[in-house]
């Protein structure tokens, strides 16, 4: 059997959790945050492109119903400009978000090294 982050999350109850996943627009980090969503958490999925990650969202609910889009938050973030980068961490602080998984390019790791 291939172990699936849904497989591995079996059972696990997020409820209360709250975490963003940059990137979660494809790849990694959108099936990171379909899986943390799955499993109950109030995800922020920072993305740099609001219609890809709306879609990102319908897709969700398509597959696991209505109640998942209550736990997904759209964060518009291009990671490779420091004012969003900063906006971002305000809004991550303010609503005391205690997780942020970074998902990031190589040119990510460029913008967060200028932080
Ligand atoms: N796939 C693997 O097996 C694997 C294994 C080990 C490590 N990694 C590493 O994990 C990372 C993600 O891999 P992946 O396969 O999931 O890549 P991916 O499918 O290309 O996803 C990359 C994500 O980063 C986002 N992104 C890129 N530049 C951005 C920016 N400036 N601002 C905001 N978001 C930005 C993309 O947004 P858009 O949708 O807007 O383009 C996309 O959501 C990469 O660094 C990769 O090298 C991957």
């Amino acid at each position: 059997m291939i172990a699936t982050a849904e497989s591995l999350t079996e059972g696990v109850d997020l409820s209360g959790r709250r975490i963003v996943v940059t990137g979660a627009s494809s790849g990694l980090g959108r099936e990171a945050a379909r899986v943390l969503a799955l499993r109950g958490a109030d995800v922020g999925l920072a993305c740099r492109n609001a219609a890809k990650a709306a879609g990102v969202v319908r897709d969700f609910v398509a597959r696991h119903g209505e109640g998942i889009a209550g736990r997904c938050e759209l964060l518009d973030c291009d990671l490779e400009r420091m004012d969003a980068v900063r906006a971002t961490s305000g809004v991550v602080f303010r609503r005391d978000l205690e997780t942020v998984k970074l998902n990031p390019q190589s040119s990510d790791l460029d913008a967060a090294k200028r932080l």
